[in-house]
């Protein structure tokens, strides 16, 4: 049975005297990617334990002029794929039950906040930050999932965890695709036929650079921006490399490339791993 609760005294209610509790926090429009996080969390705390799923659009993390208003809100759908994954409580708040006011105290991302996403996107990270503390106050779980498909938010959430001693173990779950390769978003649905054929440059790019690893960053990065270069429709944000931990120097070892681009109105990104000679 998959509980629906709204408010956080029903939320305590609803996880008193449960097992080991997982977190994993969605905006909702939940797809195969979400699904994958959910599967995860309950692979670790077994059926004795506890899933929970939150889904909540964040206003904080949204920007002027970003989707906020036309982001998807399907909660009925997002409860469906909660009960076929098993999910034992979806907490789903309103916007005045999470911010009862406008939040004066916000958290600081620190420098990685203002790279990449962060750059193009200001205050985003603060805003998810603050609102990932806050949910994990609320829920007070054991364990947190988040995709690898948001890599810079996936390593601020774990520095977060780290740095202000949080408890919470963050567990990245690797990115969910199409057959294609498009990495599967919520955003996705904004796309046209033809902006979603537009929109394969990204993985593809990534995968062009990827395979270049051995011969070094420059290379990588090489590869990567001739793809994208040759795409049609495509208005590139960025595409870097970072090391480990988001460090701004991927030499040697295990990095990311990471890419952003603008397809019609739409903004997607992406990432893949990258063994670097
Ligand atoms: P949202 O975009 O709904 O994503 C919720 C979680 O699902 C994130 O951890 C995200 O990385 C993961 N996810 C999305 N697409 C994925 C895919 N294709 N494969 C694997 N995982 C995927 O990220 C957010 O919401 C918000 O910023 C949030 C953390 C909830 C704070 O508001």
């Amino acid at each position: 049975m998959t509980a629906l609760v709204h408010e956080t005294a029903a939320l305590r209610t609803s996880l008193e005297g449960r097992g080991p509790l997982a977190v994993v926090m969605t905006m909702g429009a939940l797809h195969a990617g979400h699904a994958a996080l959910v599967r995860a969390a309950r692979a670790r705390v077994g059926d004795t334990g506890t899933v929970v799923v939150t889904v909540f659009v964040n206003p904080l993390q949204f920007g002027p002029g970003e989707d906020f208003e036309r982001y998807p809100r399907t909660l009925d759908d997002d409860l469906e794929v909660c009960r076929r994954e098993g999910v034992d409580v979806v907490f789903a708040p309103s916007a005045a039950e999470v911010y009862p006011r406008e939040p004066v105290v916000r958290v600081d991302p620190g420098p990685p906040g203002s790279d990449l996403e962060g750059a193009s996107r200001p205050g985003h990270f603060a805003g998810v930050l603050t609102v990932v503390l806050k949910l994990m106050n609320l829920v007070r779980p054991q364990l947190a999932f988040f995709g690898e498909k948001d890599w810079q938010q996936l390593s601020l959430v774990t520095a977060m965890a780290t740095d202000l001693s949080l408890g919470v173990e963050v567990v990245g779950v690797p990115t969910v695709r199409e057959p294609d390769g498009l990495a599967l978003s919520s955003r996705n649905r904004y796309l046209s036929a033809d902006e979603r054929a537009a929109a394969l440059a990204l993985s593809r790019a990534l995968q062009a650079g990827a395979a270049q690893g051995a011969r070094g960053s420059e290379a990588v990065l090489a590869a990567g921006r001739e793809v994208l270069a040759g795409a049609s429709g495509v208005r590139v944000d960025y595409l870097e490399l970072r090391g480990p931990g988001f460090s701004a120097d991927p030499r040697g070892g295990e990095a990311r490339l990471l890419v952003a681009a603008r397809v019609g109105t739409t903004r997607l990104i992406d990432n893949v791993p990258v063994r670097l000679g």
